[in-house]
């Protein structure tokens, strides 16, 4: 919309507002510029006359806006429904391959200990696999090894400079040089290198000290997308927001009504009326106290509110089309990663619709055999920060990072939190065909070693915050995903 028609809607408001006896305040008049149609103004007005009388209130606020704008677009997307939804004719196969609940965890230094050994022994035997590795040494047995000799060694890094990295393994700990002539692929895997991912190191010795000649990562293994026979889509999304003021409500209604009609051209109507699941990889909720201050930007002010807000739209989709759901770092469960399922008091509102299965973040989901690793991202922070070539605004970098790495949060100690007891669950283990993420609200999708990689985007428009941090996001996209051949279209919504 132009500034200059978006002053021409202010003033058609403003006059029809005045004819019926209403005053906007200025969030109020806001929403409905940004909500204008010219056809259902009138009505819109009516009721926000209405709703204000009932309310007592003298100058209309944005509650009472968005409450009647809201009902407005519910009442339009309960009116249309597709007479036979393709979906429908196709029996569930969902299988829930990994889901973590919640584990008692202490401040153990030898927990943390079993933390880092298990993620070393996990990834070193992957590497060992590899028929590259050969010939293998220990760190200190590497350290020992007279001049001009060459070898293989498995490091856990502890630290990366421009010329050197610092590494250890569970025995020993020493400096890697890099050659200050080292080739551009080399100079490329170092700039990947993220503090505490486990990694190969082709070595030679010169003057006692170990150069490293490669870095080989632990990496997945290229293998063919795995496509099924049942013509059936998977709607991937996330980063709702709900109970944010940025929430575009509209936006998301509009996919609510797309999955139930199909919307206007018969493409889209067969592409909508295939959707067999949906898929949220986290933040549903805006949540309270989040971030200092997040009061102000909430336009709903209490989690249970928010969560039973969100089912009550999640109800209208079709209740043929299951929804797995995970939380973020906006939502009611424990912070650090693994996260357990959003806690049932909140989860069982979004249940009682019957086809909501909530699950972990991370988690991993098999549709019709499809393998997809479902997580929400909060360590791409840590990765933009670390590695060269991630930033925000290219989350399909830090995703191939993880992948290469096989790991979905190496960086310890950073911004990201991390259970680090025990089990280090986060280590990719099982090789998906398709990897899920949200978190940074920037909608982007590449294919790396034929895993479909989809960072969702969002449902909420550009907070305060993201400006300070000069992130733009794109909101108001939904990705979905043809079983059949693999391929991935982006559906607008704004
Ligand atoms: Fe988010």
């Amino acid at each position: 919309m132009l500034n200059q028609d978006k002053g021409d809607i202010k003033k058609r408001i403003l006059t029809e507002a005045t004819k019926l006896g209403i005053l906007l305040n200025p969030e109020a008049l806001l929403i409905l510029v940004e909500n204008y149609d010219e056809k259902s103004l009138p009505t819109i007005l009516s009721k926000i006359a209405e709703e204000a009388k009932k309310r007592n209130s003298v100058v209309v606020s944005r509650e009472v806006v968005t409450s009647v704008i809201g009902a407005s677009i519910r009442a339009e997307i309960s009116a249309g429904v597709h007479t036979h939804f393709l979906a429908k004719d196709v029996e569930d196969d969902i299988e829930i391959l990994k889901s973590y609940e919640a584990k008692q965890v202490s401040d153990d230094l030898e927990a943390r200990r079993q933390y880092f050994a298990d993620r070393y022994s996990k990834i070193s035997s992957m590497l060992r696999s590899r028929a590259d590795m050969s010939p293998y040494y220990p760190l200190r047995k590497a350290c020992s090894l007279p001049d001009r000799s060459e070898g293989k060694t498995i490091v856990m890094v502890y630290e990366k400079r421009e010329n050197y990295i610092v590494v250890e393994d569970m025995d020993f700990s020493t400096k890697i040089l890099i050659p200050r002539d080292c080739d551009k692929d080399l100079r490329e895997k170092i700039g990947r290198l993220l503090p505490d991912s486990v990694v190969g190191v082709s070595f030679y010795v010169s003057n006692s000290k170990l150069f490293c000649r490669s870095i080989i990562f632990p990496d997945v293994p290229i293998k063919k997308f795995k496509t099924i026979e049942e013509d059936i889509s998977v709607l991937l999304t996330s980063d709702i927001h709900y109970g944010s003021q940025k929430f575009s409500e509209k936006a998301f209604l509009r996919m609510i009504k797309w999955l139930r009609d199909g919307g206007v051209t018969e493409r889209e109507r067969e592409m909508s009326s295939r959707i067999k699941y949906m898929i949220i990889a986290g933040d549903l909720v805006d949540g309270v106290g989040i971030y200092p201050q997040q009061e102000k930007e909430l336009q709903v002010r209490d989690v249970e509110k928010q969560y039973g807000g969100l089912s009550n739209l999640l109800s209208q989709i079709p209740e043929h089309i299951k929804v797995i759901v995970i939380p973020g770092n906006h939502d009611a469960t424990l912070r650090a990663i693994p996260q357990p399922p959003i806690f049932d008091e909140y989860a069982e509102k979004l249940e009682s619709n019957g086809n909501v299965i909530s699950l972990s973040n991370p988690c991993m989901v098999s549709l019709h055999g499809v393998k997809f690793l479902i997580y929400h991202g909060t360590s791409m922070e840590d990765i933009a920060t670390f590695a060269k070539n991630a930033s925000y605004d290219r989350p399909e970098n830090a995703m191939e990072i993880m992948l290469q790495l096989r790991h979905l949060a190496p960086v310890y100690g950073s911004r990201t939190p991390i259970i680090a007891h025990g089990r280090d669950e986060l280590v990719i283990e099982e090789v998906p065909d398709v990897f899920h993420t949200g978190h940074v609200h920037v909608f982007r999708n590449g294919v790396y070693r034929e895993i479909k990689l989809i960072n969702s985007g969002t449902w909420q428009e550009r907070t305060r915050y993201q400006e300070q941090l000069g992130i733009m996001p794109t909101p108001n996209i939904a990705a979905v995903l043809a079983l059949k051949n693999g391929s991935v279209s982006q559906i607008r919504f704004d």
